[in-house]
């Protein structure tokens, strides 16, 4: 098996054991962190920050949610595009788009809204045309993928031009220790897997961005209220060494 494919397939089976219990927040090997979102449908606490909050959806606007888990960000995002819009999230763990398409029905039944649509994909490969989205959002997701410039040059080459990119993930401030570095359940809990901090913003750049702006910055402290076991058995190494982060990035027009 391939090193990404390795990666890609621990990360896989922990969210489809998360996706089977519907874990939340503080119970095992999933992210959390971060501002506390809005509830919707698939609001598993597996989030790190809110960038729908951030990201000024207008109605009819197409908006793509890369690693759309249980479909939290989607249904927040799916009223404010309104009927004429769209929300397509892409997931690759299957257990996680069962539970989407569960949320789904709820979300119907209480909205009437039938302009969602999860699709199963990697994200470094996203099943997507090329300028199908105007906004781009992404949760806690970029920091599992093995090769996160492909997930930006993907993303890159989804949006239109004159599209937005609106991604909260967590980055690192500093090296980790190697013992941390190598720990799969610590790159499950979002953290083992996550770039420096000016390596994420490089890659968001050299995927094409433009007018790349911070627009949420809050480190992980030790013993704070929402870590998992994991994170909490690092305790003190860990202290400081990420944050979660909002990032918007443009395509230009000229891009
Ligand atoms: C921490 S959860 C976040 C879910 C959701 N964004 C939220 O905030 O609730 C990470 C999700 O990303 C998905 N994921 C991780 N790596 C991926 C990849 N390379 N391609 C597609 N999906 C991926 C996982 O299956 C999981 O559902």
């Amino acid at each position: 098996m391939k090193v990404h494919e390795k990666t890609r397939s621990m990360v896989r089976k922990a969210y489809g054991t998360v996706a089977k219990k519907s874990v939340s927040c503080c119970s095992g090997s999933s992210c959390c962190g971060g501002d506390a979102p809005e509830k919707s449908e698939g609001e598993l606490g597996l989030s790190c920050g809110n960038p729908v909050g951030f990201s000024k959806i207008k109605k009819g606007m197409t908006v793509l949610d890369l690693g759309s888990g249980a479909g939290k960000d989607v249904f927040i995002a799916a009223p404010l595009t309104g009927p004429k819009g769209k929300v397509i999230g892409v997931d690759m763990t299957p257990e996680m788009l069962v539970l989407a398409k569960k949320n789904l029905a709820k979300f119907t039944a209480r909205t009437g809204l039938r302009n969602v649509e999860f699709r199963k994909g990697l994200i470094e490969k996203l099943p997507v045309k090329a300028g199908e989205a105007d906004l781009i959002i992404s949760n806690c997701v970029v920091n599992l993928s093995p090769d996160k410039p492909a997930v930006f040059r993907e993303a890159f080459r989804a949006l239109k031009p004159g599209g937005r990119l609106v991604v909260s993930d967590i980055v690192l401030n500093r090296e980790l220790p190697p013992a941390l570095k190598k720990h799969a359940g610590l790159y499950a809990s979002c953290v083992a897997g996550a770039l420096q901090r000016r390596d994420y913003l490089g890659a968001i750049k050299a995927a094409g961005f433009k007018g790349i702006k911070l627009l949420s910055d809050n480190t992980y402290r030790a013993g704070g209220t929402c870590s998992d076991p994991i994170t909490d058995k690092a305790g003190k190494a860990l202290d400081g060494a990420a944050s979660s982060i909002t990032v918007l990035a443009e395509k230009t027009k000229r891009a």
